[in-house]
């Protein structure tokens, strides 16, 4: 099939490499100039795990191309996925949804021949109607079907979730959109995966839905680690010992410094929003308790670090592992290791930033930041280390402990992810701080400082 994809940021440029993975020819629309050149040059303009390699391999084979020209896409393609943005409107009441409108605005007239729009991006509840109300007004060669195909991929999962989902959702309103939905994902399908079938309207509400719970689990276990703190009990061992029944689950069950990126924030914001309008006001409670929990995380980790530390932290050298919002991308969106650096220079303090993919876009986003190509260069005098994203390099190396014992000058680490493994660390000397749980302190008889519970 020929389609095109609309839009090649975190979420097109991966989508587009993977239709062309099965089997397609595909045409990448890109409005940001750069961006387009490095795509059609085959480099990843940004980190995501194994997508430079299939983005090389589809634009070596002639299967993948990448243009600015929106009429080119017109012209090549019979099914047009958009996967433009759609930000949180600056008064938080719902998504921008210009980028999409202003697509299908320029799209509907240019389209010459039978062909289906397929939504990706993450909209609400009524935006399909009011799209396809433009392209039906727009359109000079009668109907075109705009379907709704919700993504699902995880950031640092993009390539494996696009090429192995583990559903699709599709909102139709056609026979033939359905059969040509079918016939896209037809390799996929052929694996058994489910493909949902159902209304415009329902395929939205089911993206909303999804990415409101997982906000809601990752709220819980930080609400809960709050709790912990306060009897010196380990949300850890809460978190294991709840997860083993499998209506519960230990995915997202890791307490931290919150949700964050280009999607969970301004999903949960817009969707309660929208449950406010239209008067679900239990929803929208619930949906606000879960956003006052993820904005209190970093003051929380804050406090975990000034006890840590022992102290104010004014002028103390701190060694920041990690800036992504995540593991796994080089995604700065909404950061919340970046919101905790800021509240933590606020403070006084000296935070030297290392991040093993992060970097080179954090230093053209935030000049002001002192950066460090490798951790031991982070590490080279700090009093406290803060693992700030949960990079396997950070949290599973296990090296590292002797390493930062060598080149740090104090032996404090505050994990405020809950992902690092605290007894190799606490065997070379240090005290290890994790977020809802009893600090632990240095084997081989070394004192815990007053007043510090202890494992
Ligand atoms: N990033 C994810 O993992 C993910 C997952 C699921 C859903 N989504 C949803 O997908 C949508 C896109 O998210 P993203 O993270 O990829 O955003 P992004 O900002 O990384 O990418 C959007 C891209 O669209 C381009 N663009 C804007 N207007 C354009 C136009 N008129 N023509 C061509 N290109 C244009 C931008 O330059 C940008 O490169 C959002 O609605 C998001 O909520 C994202």
């Amino acid at each position: 099939m020929r389609v095109s994809v609309i839009g090649c940021g975190h979420l097109g440029a991966p989508h587009a490499a993977a239709m062309a993975e099965l089997g397609h020819e595909v045409i990448g629309v890109e409005l940001d100039k750069d961006k387009c050149a490095a795509l059609s040059a085959g480099i990843a303009p940004f980190y995501e795990d194994g997508f430079g390699e299939l983005l090389a391999k589809h634009v070596g084979s002639g299967r993948l191309r990448f243009s600015t020209d929106l009429a080119e896409a017109a012209d090549f393609a019979e099914m047009h996925f958009l996967a433009v943005g759609t930000p949180l409107r600056e008064d938080g009441c719902g998504y921008d949804i210009s980028c999409l409108t202003g697509v299908v605005e320029s799209l509907a007239p240019l389209l010459w021949r039978p062909c289906t729009i397929v939504g990706k991006s993450t909209i609400t509840i009524g935006t399909v109607a009011a799209l396809q109300r433009i392209i039906d007004a727009r359109s000079t060669i009668g109907e075109i079907e705009l379907v709704w195909n919700p993504e699902f991929l995880r950031e640092g999962h993009a390539v494996q979730d696009s090429l192995s989902p583990d559903r699709i959702v599709v909102g139709v309103s056609s026979a033939a959109a359905q059969k040509a939905m079918e016939e896209v994902y037809a390799p996929i399908l052929a694996r058994g995966v489910e493909m949902i079938v159902t209304d415009p309207a329902t395929a939205e509400l089911v993206k909303s839905a999804a990415n409101a719970f997982l906000c809601t689990k990752i709220s819980y276990i930080n609400a809960l680690s709050e709790a912990c703190s306060l009897v010196d009990a380990d949300v850890n061992t809460v978190a294991h010992a709840i997860g083993i029944d499998e209506r519960i689950g230990h995915a997202g069950m890791r307490p931290g410094i919150g949700y964050g990126g280009g999607c969970l924030p301004k999903d949960v914001a817009a969707f309660s929003h929208r449950l406010g309008e239209l008067g679900a006001d239990r929803a929208r409670a619930l949906l606000e308790s879960v956003r006052d929990v993820n904005a209190a995380r970093i003051a929380i980790a804050v406090e975990l670090i000034e006890r840590a530390h022992g102290g104010p932290l004014d002028g103390v050298p701190v060694a920041f592992l990690g800036a992504s919002f995540k593991a796994g991308t080089s995604d700065l969106r909404h950061s919340p290791a970046l919101a905790l650096v800021d509240r933590l220079i606020a403070l006084g303090a000296r935070p030297v930033i290392h991040d093993p993919e992060a970097i080179p876009g954090l230093r053209r986003q935030r000049p002001d930041l002192r950066c460090a190509d490798t951790v031991e260069e982070a590490l080279t005098g700090a009093d406290v280390v803060v693992i700030a994203t949960e990079w396997p390099q950070f949290t599973k190396d296990a090296s590292l402990p002797a390493l930062a014992s060598a080149a740090a000058r104090g032996r404090v680490l505050v994990d405020v992810r809950n992902a690092v493994e605290a007894d190799p660390w606490s065997a070379n000397g240090w005290h290890v701080w994790q977020l809802g749980r009893p600090a632990l302190h240095p084997q081989h008889g070394i004192a815990a400082p007053a007043g510090a519970g202890a494992r």
